[in-house]
């Protein structure tokens, strides 16, 4: 137990910013820090930490809290676990009661499992450094690979003896329960004996990114072909293969601030960067990257560069797991080492300097890469281009912001000596399907087949025809903060503020102009609000996720958890927004403008079609009429904001 003083002192001591500066990356905005949420995934940053209250909080998921929940919540560390974290940091001494033998034997399985494996990493790394057996083999085995000794102690590399069961026993002679020995994969049962997992294998403890033992590799000595090169400890209450990164405790520094991540296959991989003095690289034990383990990564960065050890051919096979990557918003960077050659092989036959450098030289960008190395392949096959362009398409569709696209769009256009525009209709296609296939239930019909035939003109340009985005995007807000309040001033020189409902606030601005939603699902969603309105109950997210209407609640649960494309904008346009309240007023402005002038362009363009097809001069006339007054609401929009009321 640890006393009320020691808590309190702890509490008043730690800064919000820095615990959780150890595992995300923040960035100041205002008075506040800004980042991604570790908590759900989000590609634009909603979680918020205020230094001056202590407390952090997520706008996307909701989870709020201090320091002590923050890693209870992330680390998932006991509330006393969390509190020994924070005096750890802070160097405090922490004043504790004796724990009873009843007490220790309450400490939960979890707990357990991570006792016992700190305990085998300890016996393996002495056994190592302090074993006749041990030098003899392990560690003259980690010289001959070149690996330096502080390296060995850094990675807490260890030895586990040719006996059978050296461990098992050792373990067990101190009071560790077979049970656990079992669970950590420490210990085989074969006939009812303990055996050791890893017996005459050098060991790479695998580490959280917390600096927790998880579990270990342990790789063989010789060149042995009938027993497997690596044996690596099953999955267990404490540990995730796919949520684990081997490196990611000593390299999370570095990625902040190199802001970017080497990505490696093995364990000597990431061992031979470090002793390069290269220490923003972890490695992903041989499998292609989990979708938890990029989010991991994203914590600290957006940028990856995979460090490829295999030819051209063999990285083809791999594009499909690094579009995934790409897909989670993340900029992916190639490299291609020499023949033969992996980062392990090439760190230690160059000097450290020289591996930077290489790196960053052949660095390619991976959608660019992966463009030219198919245009190789095509030799001017028109079919083969033809599969060409769906792929690139396909992999730059997957791409969460718009801006970043059609950078891409032009440099691939380029690249391939096919128009932008070509390219555009393909992506445009691509993301249309996507779009329908995420907010509704219906069945995608069938990818059309290659078309062979390309014409520039052909089709309608990008995303012209359709107000969907901007639909989606205000329903969107309605869902995720329709019920919070805005204080609002009714015009740019009023001093005093109103209170307003935001749910209230956007039905009013789109009932104002008479708009009207074309997509029927949100339409439906809109109607909620409406009826919701004239009975003075705002329909609330959990409303629409269990709506009597599956596909109204499909709809809503896909937006709630997508992310904002379109709060980077101001981001980006240097726009200084100070509070949370704030950074809402101007999010809700631009959306409910963008769909406002959507709307109006979409008019425009109908009435100028019927325009160029009338024919009494009346009805050319009244045609004029609605156009010019179109006009001038459109200019409106665009130049004055929303006018009757100054939100900001
Ligand atoms: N791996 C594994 N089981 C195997 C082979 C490989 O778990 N039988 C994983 C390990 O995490 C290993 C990674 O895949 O680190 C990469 O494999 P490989 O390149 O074969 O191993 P290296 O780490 O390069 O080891 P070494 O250089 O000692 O051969
Ligand atoms: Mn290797």
């Amino acid at each position: 137990m640890i006393n009320r003083d020691t808590i309190d002192n702890i509490i008043t001591t730690a800064r919000i910013e820095e615990v959780i500066g150890d595992f995300i990356s923040l960035r100041r905005r205002g008075v506040n820090l800004l980042g991604l949420c570790p908590f759900h995934n989000e590609k634009t940053p909603s979680f918020t930490v205020s230094p001056a209250k202590g407390i952090y909080k997520c706008f996307g998921c909701g989870k709020a809290g201090n320091s002590v929940n923050f890693l209870m919540e992330h680390e998932h560390f006991s509330y006393p676990e969390a509190l020994k974290y924070l005096a750890r940091k802070y160097n405090i001494e922490i004043e504790e009661e004796e724990q009873t033998p009843e007490q220790l034997q309450e400490l939960n399985e979890k707990e357990s499992l991570f006792n016992l494996n700190l305990f085998a990493q300890q016996y393996f790394t002495k056994t190592l450094f302090e074993t006749e057996e041990g030098k003899a083999i392990g560690l003259s085995y980690f010289k001959e690979r070149g690996i330096r000794e502080d390296l060995m102690h850094k990675f807490q590399l260890g030895y586990n003896p040719r006996k059978r069961d050296a461990f098992s026993e050792y373990a067990t002679n101190n009071g560790y329960k077979r049970e656990y020995l079992i669970k950590t994969g420490l210990a085989v049962e074969t006939e009812n004996r303990l055996y050791d997992r890893f017996h005459e294998r050098v060991i790479f403890p695998i580490h959280s990114a917390s600096g927790r033992v998880l579990g270990f590799g342990g790789r063989i000595l010789t060149g042995e072909k009938n027993r497997p090169k690596y044996v690596n400890s099953p999955e267990s209450e404490i540990y995730n293969k796919s949520k684990t990164l081997y490196g990611i405790f000593f390299s999370k520094n570095a990625l902040i601030s190199k802001d970017n991540c080497y990505l490696v296959e093995g364990y000597t991989d990431v061992i031979s960067m470090h002793q390069a003095g290269v220490e923003n690289v972890v490695a992903s034990s041989g499998t292609s990257l989990t979708h938890d383990q990029v989010r991991i990564i994203q914590r600290y960065t957006s940028n990856i560069t995979i460090l490829y050890d295999g030819d051209p051919a063999g990285i083809k096979a791999s594009f499909r797991g690094i579009d995934m990557i790409v897909e989670q918003g993340m900029n992916v960077k190639i490299v291609l080492f020499p023949d033969g050659e992996d980062p392990d092989s090439f760190a230690r036959k160059h000097h450290p300097s020289e591996v930077e450098a290489f790196i960053s030289k052949n660095a390619a960008n991976f959608i660019l890469f992966k463009t030219k190395l198919l245009l190789d392949e095509t030799q001017n096959d028109p079919i083969k281009k033809a599969a060409l362009i769906k792929e690139i398409v396909l992999t730059i569709s997957l791409i969460p912001d718009g801006i970043t696209r059609s950078l891409y769009v032009r440099e691939c256009s380029s690249i391939m000596t096919i128009s932008e525009q070509v390219l555009l209709n393909e992506l445009n296609k691509k993301l249309r399907t996507r779009f329908n296939k995420d907010s509704s239930q219906k069945e995608i019909e069938p990818e059309p087949i290659v078309e062979t035939q390309i014409s520039a003109e052909s089709q309608s340009p990008f995303d012209l025809d359709s107000a969907e985005y901007q639909e989606k995007e205000v329903i969107r807000l309605l869902l995720l903060y329709g019920q919070e309040i805005l204080h609002i001033k009714k015009s740019a020189d009023d001093l005093e503020e109103i209170s307003v409902i935001v749910a209230d606030f956007i039905v009013h601005e789109i009932l104002s102009d008479e708009l009207e939603f074309e997509n029927s699902l949100f339409k439906r969603i809109f109607q909620d609000y409406i009826a919701g309105r004239e009975n003075d109950v705002i329909p609330d997210r959990a409303w629409f996720l269990d709506h009597s209407d599956a596909e109204v609640s499909k709809t809503a649960v896909n937006l709630v958890f997508s992310p904002y494309e379109l709060s980077q904008n101001w981001l980006k346009n240097n726009i200084q927004v100070e509070t949370e309240e704030s950074r809402l007023k101007m999010h809700i402005e631009h959306t409910i403008l963008a769909f406002k002038s959507k709307k109006i362009e979409k008019m425009i363009a109908e009435i100028q079609q019927k325009l160029s097809n009338a024919i009494s001069t009346q009805e050319q006339k009244s045609l004029m009429t609605s156009l010019l007054e179109l006009k001038k609401q459109s200019i409106r929009i665009n130049t004055r904001g929303l006018g009757r009321i100054i939100i900001r």
